[in-house]
């Protein structure tokens, strides 16, 4: 008992040598920056790749704790009652944003433009005084109006602010806002902030600046924002067509493709001609399937090794059946923990994440492609670009015989599935295309 009281409890938190510290992520620039568009596709990203992580937009504390905001006079600096009220937005978003690492969070983004060196100072007594944790700045800075005039009118005159107010009288109402900021903004500085780590993204990404970067997780975050992009794209995402092995309800393997397959791979060359996509390129997995799905499409292709499925090793090529009765136990784990089970001598799913990590970096570089797939893999593509948990991965409905049409803008993500054959007609057998336990193997395995 004695021992046990005189070794104090370590956390992450707490222990000053901890590579692996939380730390939060702290927006710093103007309004109409791209600050909410990054927080969130950070935040994504690095959920997806299995680090807990959540932003806290102050912007929303702020419609939460008041319906004063009447017009762009709310945030003039001599407002002293609107200034008191942002203060103590700010205050709760850092402290729900400390809160959060204190109880298992890993990253913690705060959205706010942050734009003072006094606020900058507030953020760093909390964070890196106080509570110990790593504080890392993304500063957006951008001085191209058209860059500002594009993104005030996709997104902000959207904002929950402007509800009942016209387009024009919105745009004009968030330019004096801006001009407001810009009377008090104090950019990040390597002289006077030297001892800050930080990244400065100048108009959208034409060129960056990196200050003492602190750490495997800063580089990881460097990384990223330095691939992302805003331009408007569509991604195509097919699961290959009905292989023989689906039609013998086995697993796996590198079979080609049924004659039904093979109507679905004349019917995608037909759809991506029909919707005539500007310098398209189509990623294949380097299984047959995959390749002969993509064949008929009018396109470059590249075949990619880290878009084969998931490799189920000992159970590669065994029916459902087959599982059950050869490897009960194997089936049961799984069910237990679909995410984290890995087949022996093969993967799981959170090593399919993984694997996939650098076509996900390498899809947010580019801008039309189709990708050709697998159950598992669609899965966690799909999860990537709809914000799924890791417990949701494996149950993420992948349609047959469809195309899942990913529009990305500067607003986010929009999805529709384009199915190319009847589902009614007789013959399909991938398996169903949601979250369930039915008979098919190869969508309760895979
Ligand atoms: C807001 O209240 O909309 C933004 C607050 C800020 O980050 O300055």
């Amino acid at each position: 008992m004695a021992l046990k009281e005189s070794v104090p409890m370590l956390n992450k938190a707490s222990c000053p040598n901890v590579i692996n510290k939380p730390t939060v992520i702290s927006m710093v620039g103007l309004p109409a920056r791209g600050k909410t568009y990054m927080s969130k596709k950070l935040t994504r990203y690095l959920n997806w790749i299995g680090i807990r992580t959540k932003a806290f937009n102050v912007g929303e504390y702020r419609r939460a704790a008041t319906d004063k905001y009447r017009n762009h006079d709310f945030f003039r600096q001599d407002n002293t009652e609107a200034q008191a009220i942002r203060q103590k937005c700010a205050l709760l978003a850092i402290d729900d944003a400390c809160n959060f690492l204190q109880n298992g969070g890993e990253v913690a983004v705060v959205d706010a433009t942050n734009t003072t060196r006094e606020r900058r100072k507030l953020l760093f007594d909390i964070i890196q005084v106080k509570h110990k944790f790593k504080l890392f700045f993304i500063e957006s800075i951008c001085d191209d109006p058209t860059i500002v005039e594009a993104n005030v009118l996709e997104v902000k005159v959207c904002s929950p602010d402007y509800i009942g107010m016209n387009k024009d009288e919105a745009v004009q109402d968030f330019m004096r806002r801006i001009e407001h900021y810009n009377d008090m903004y104090e950019p990040l500085d390597h002289t006077t902030d030297k001892d800050l780590s930080y990244i400065q993204i100048f108009n959208q990404g034409e060129r960056f600046l990196v200050h003492k970067l602190a750490g495997h997780l800063q580089s990881r975050v460097v990384y990223y924002l330095m691939n992302i992009h805003v331009l408007p794209r569509t991604i195509y995402l097919t699961r290959h067509g009905e292989s023989e092995m689906n039609l013998q309800g086995r697993i796996g393997g590198d079979s080609n493709l049924s004659p039904r397959g093979e109507e679905y791979a004349v019917a995608l060359g037909e759809y991506v001609e029909k919707e005539k996509i500007a310098n398209l390129k189509v990623w294949t997995s380097e299984l047959k399937r995959t390749k002969a799905t993509a064949r008929h499409v009018d396109a470059p292709v590249e075949n990619w090794k880290a878009l084969n499925e998931i490799d189920a090793g000992i159970c590669e090529g065994m029916t459902y059946e087959e599982i059950q009765e050869m490897h009960p136990k194997e089936f049961a784990l799984r069910d237990q923990d679909k995410f984290h089970y890995r087949y022996p001598g093969g993967e799981s799913y959170q090593d399919l994440v993984a694997r996939l990590e650098p076509v996900i970096m390498e899809l947010e570089r580019q801008e039309n492609v189709l990708v050709v797939c697998h159950q598992a893999v669609a899965r966690c593509l799909l999860a990537y670009f709809q914000d799924k948990s890791s417990d949701e991965i494996p149950y993420v409905p992948v349609p047959n015989e469809a195309v899942v049409k990913m529009r990305m803008s500067g607003s986010g993500c929009e999805c529709e599935n384009m199915h190319l054959l009847d589902p009614r007609r007789p013959g399909l057998s991938q398996g169903p295309t949601s979250h369930c336990h039915q008979a098919d193997p190869s969508s309760l395995w895979l």
